[in-house]
């Protein structure tokens, strides 16, 4: 139970607080259902792409929630035939013995635990992401079930691999995709997110469709200029849903309040939510925080959950400019 245990204590790591403009929010991943954005996507593979996932904890659900934001794509979430299952319970007997019987015989349907119907069809995409929990080293047994009896719809096509684990390594998950998708077209890099990685999962999503999808990613990015008490900076701002909705509201002044000796905010201006929790911010740091905060960071914070607006590239001089109390701060394009 050694391994059991470090799974265990490594998916329920948490990290300090620092003070911020108001209580930071609870994460309920699980009450954060991914919906189809209609924002602009920042990435787009070949033609038509599918995200199936399969989430018991919401890790998965969280990562799908992540990677829908940059890349456009139809989701598909496959559902235990048999609700209210706890897997994990009694030392993980029910996912022990589900994994066991699959591996005890493959190539048997009846060693699959019966999922719901699946609402959308394979065969009407170019590209499928799976993204799934690993369950004793394996593919969680739901989505094993799912591709077992879909995998033969995928032949031909690109398929990408998302794993999150507590701390195990993926290698066999790999092998089970492949076993489970024999002729599909697999991206060579599988993504692999331990759940304590799932916070940053925004970046690590990104950065993911960034390599596998590199022929259609347009360059996004936005700069803009920040001055205070005189002072010019220039930002960064993000190809995301958020970005480009701060961007539109431009040119704006905020008059900003001090917190902490190391941030300036300012409420009022509400733009798309898409948060993650951040252990550490850096000087320069623009964010959002609650949906309609921004926050322009001149110290070391973290600690709580933002999305990211954007960064100031050159930080020189930023925290005398920003003074002591509340300051006038112009955004406009540059
Ligand atoms: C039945 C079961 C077995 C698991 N086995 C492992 C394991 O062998 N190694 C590991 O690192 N994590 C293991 N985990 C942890 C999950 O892989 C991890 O928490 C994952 O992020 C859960 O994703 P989800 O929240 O989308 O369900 C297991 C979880 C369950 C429920």
């Amino acid at each position: 139970m050694k391994l059991l245990n470090l799974f265990i204590a490594l998916a329920t790591v948490t990290a300090s607080c620092t003070a911020s403009p108001q209580p930071a929010k609870q994460d309920h991943p699980e009450q954060n259902k991914p919906e189809q954005s209609e924002g602009p996507k920042t990435h787009a593979a070949t033609g038509k792409t599918l995200v199936a996932y399969y989430s018991f904890t919401g890790n998965c659900r969280a990562i799908v929630n992540a990677l829908t934001s940059s890349i456009e794509a139809d989701v598909l979430e496959i559902l235990p035939a048999e609700e209210g299952l706890d897997y994990a319970a009694n030392n993980y007997e029910i996912g022990s013995s589900l994994i066991a019987a699959i591996r005890n015989n493959p190539s048997d349907p009846a060693s699959y635990p019966a999922i719901k119907p699946v609402k959308k069809d394979a065969s009407n995409y170019d590209t499928i992401i799976i993204v799934t929990p690993l369950w004793w080293s394996n593919m969680a047994a739901p989505m094993q079930t799912y591709l077992f009896q879909n995998g033969s719809k995928m032949a031909g096509k690109t398929i990408g691999l998302i794993v999150s684990s507590a701390s195990s390594g993926i290698s066999s998950v790999v092998a089970d995709a492949k076993r489970l998708i024999p002729s599909g077209n697999f991206l060579q890099d599988s993504l692999w997110i331990r759940a304590s990685e799932v916070n940053q999962a925004s970046e690590l999503t990104a950065s993911w469709c960034s390599k596998m999808f590199p022929s259609n990613q347009e360059d996004t990015t936005m700069k803009v200029t920040i001055t205070a008490a005189g002072k010019a900076f220039t930002a960064t701002i993000e190809g995301s849903e958020t970005g480009k909705a701060f961007i539109q509201r431009l040119p704006m002044t905020l008059e900003m309040s001090e917190l902490n000796g190391n941030e300036k905010y300012c409420y009022g201006v509400a733009l798309p939510q898409n948060d993650s929790r951040y252990d550490r911010i850096e000087a320069g740091d623009i964010m959002l925080y609650s949906g309609d905060c921004v926050v322009l960071f001149y110290g070391l914070a973290g600690g709580y959950n933002y999305t990211r607006i954007g960064k100031i590239e050159d930080i020189t001089g930023l925290a005398d400019a920003l003074g002591r109390g509340s300051v006038s701060v112009k955004f406009e394009k540059l």
